[in-house]
């Protein structure tokens, strides 16, 4: 198959050019070519688009050369640039060599030219691949270090926005046909982007390799945008949800792969606010044709992303936004998390006509298939007896009229010694504790609990803001126990809730089997 080449010709004979071309189609390329005699008009043609290879006249009455290859340099790019003199002679050879050409030729002996290009062209392959390669590890060593740094920082700001959060969730279900429910609206999206800030930074402090179980992509995008609906409605915005169905799976973590969509939906969100009506986003899924990834297109009709920043915008830090509204993370981490993933994240944008971002995934394959798929709940179970235990009182109150809203009769615990006593007394189907407390902690509550009673074991609901502690990561694992991650929302807790009570049943039906 014929091979395209971009190639910038800088040259002042339009003759000598064709010649080129010329060779070039003759060595089974198709040239798509541009004749530049300027130094002016060569920057623009490097502005303007990306190059595979530079051919250069060596004297031209205008331009040189080598003035050529000094321009190429000051902007950094990595291009084969290849010399060519009517005046063949070794000393300019020798002097286009050492200014940085990859390789010189004579007009009149054009028959390696080919052969050279092939060589420069592959070459160039492999120095763009080795610098991708020290980008990522540098971004990597970059963001491991941010992470811890930002998450002890995110993990004290944890109970203060479960509390706003659950306490205007609730006034706003209090509110309904009432004008100021509009109010705490507001304080629900402020506190629904910190909480995304937060849960961020605590992202990227996860030392640990994604979970991988079989993901349907399509159920993340419906639990994403469920999440952040509120948030869209409020700015007109229209969302289309154009997934195929059925759609194969992936295979990874659907918390990041979540947290990967809310990223970029919120950036979308921010970037239409800007603008008047329609606003459009839409989400798409599909399959590449290759019949190997799974593809989500997430499209807006925003204010597009500038030519100029779009090499920056994955950097950490990185922001258009002012100060306070954004830290510049959210794509650093969706890069991350999509590379964890062994996939990519491309963009595209013109101004003024929006921006994608494309998200390709591996199809997940037979032969690492090792647990089963999430199942999302979404039916609710009212009216069990539920112990909440926290030494934070407003994040006890905050969880127990959570649970209370939800139909379930609940009583608090300030210590795990209360909790001991009150579970001696009353017949708590779930237990809904923090994991670190003063004196006995979250772990401590359980063993003491489970031995006096193993069936227990399943009633646990375990609260945990540091999700990055190694001790409470491996006891999570250990206990296999359901656990919710702070800051979480309405629907996490019902979820979480529904999980402990599915746990429940499975362990009754267990020791029944025993016949215990
Ligand atoms: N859909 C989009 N439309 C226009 N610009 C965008 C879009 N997505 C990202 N950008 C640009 O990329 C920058 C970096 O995005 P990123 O998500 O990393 O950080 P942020 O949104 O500024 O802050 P944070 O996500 O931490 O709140 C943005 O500030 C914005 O300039
Ligand atoms: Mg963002």
């Amino acid at each position: 198959m014929k091979k395209h080449l971009r190639v910038l010709i800088v040259e002042d004979n339009p003759a000598d050019a064709e010649l080129l071309e010329f060779e070039l189609l003759k060595g089974g390329y198709v040239p798509n070519a541009l004749r530049v005699q300027t130094a002016a008009a060569m920057q623009a043609a490097l502005d303007e688009q990306e190059w595979d290879l530079i051919l250069s006249d060596y004297t031209m009455p205008r331009f040189s050369g080598l003035h050529a290859l000094e321009l190429l340099k000051t902007t950094g790019k990595d291009i084969p640039f290849i010399l060519i003199s009517g005046s063949a002679g070794d000393d300019i050879a020798v002097d286009a060599m050492r200014a940085g050409a990859h390789d010189f030729f004579g007009k009149g002996s054009l028959k390696l030219l080919v052969s050279a290009i092939e060589r420069e062209l592959r070459e160039a392959e492999v120095r763009a691949t080795a610098r991708a390669q020290r980008e990522q590890l540098h971004l990597n060593e970059k963001l491991a270090a941010l992470g811890t740094l930002l998450a002890g920082v995110a993990h004290e700001l944890n109970n203060p926005l479960s509390v706003i959060m659950h306490q205007a969730t609730i006034l706003e279900r209090a509110l309904r046909d009432d004008p100021r429910q509009a109010r705490v609206n507001t304080i629900l999206q402020a506190v629904g982007n910190c909480s995304r800030i937060v849960k961020n930074f605590l992202a990227l402090a996860r030392h640990e390799p994604p979970r991988r179980v079989a993901v349907a992509i399509n159920d993340v995008v419906h639990a994403a945008i469920d999440l952040v609906a509120y948030g869209l409605t409020n700015d007109s915005i229209e969302v289309t949800l154009d997934l195929t169905e059925p759609l194969p799976s992936v295979s990874g973590d659907p918390q990041q792969l979540e947290r990967v969509i809310i990223n970029l939906v919120s950036n979308a969100q921010y970037a239409l606010r800007a603008r008047a009506t329609p606003r459009k986003l839409i989400l798409r899924s599909g399959v590449d044709a290759a019949g190997e990834h799974v593809l989500l297109h997430i499209e807006d009709n925003g204010g597009g992303i500038p030519p100029e920043i779009r090499s920056r915008i994955f950097d950490p830090f990185f922001t258009t936004k002012p100060t306070g509204e954004g830290t510049g993370l959210g794509l650093a981490l969706c890069h991350g998390i999509v590379s964890t993933h062994n996939g990519t994240i491309a963009v595209s944008s013109e101004p003024d006509a929006g921006t994608t971002f494309v998200i390709s995934l591996p199809i997940r394959s037979e032969e690492n298939v090792t647990e089963e798929i999430v199942m999302k709940v979404t039916s609710s179970t009212p009216g069990l007896r539920i112990l909440v235990v926290d030494d934070n009182p407003d994040v006890a109150m905050a969880f127990s009229d959570i649970l209370s809203v939800q139909g379930h009769r609940v009583d608090i615990a300030g210590t795990s010694r209360a909790a001991l006593h009150m579970v001696e007394t009353g017949a708590y189907e779930i237990v809904v504790t923090d994991m670190r407390m003063p004196d006995l902690d979250g772990p401590a509550l359980y063993r003491e609990l489970t031995a006096r009673d193993p069936l227990i074991k399943s009633s646990f609901l375990f609260i945990t803001g540091d999700v990055f502690s190694t001790d409470t990561d491996r006891f999570l694992k250990e206990t296999g126990a359901v656990f919710l991650g702070k800051p979480c929302t309405f629907d996490d807790v019902e979820n979480a809730v529904q999980q402990v009570v599915r746990r429940r049943a499975q362990s009754a039906a267990a020791s029944e089997g025993d016949g215990t």
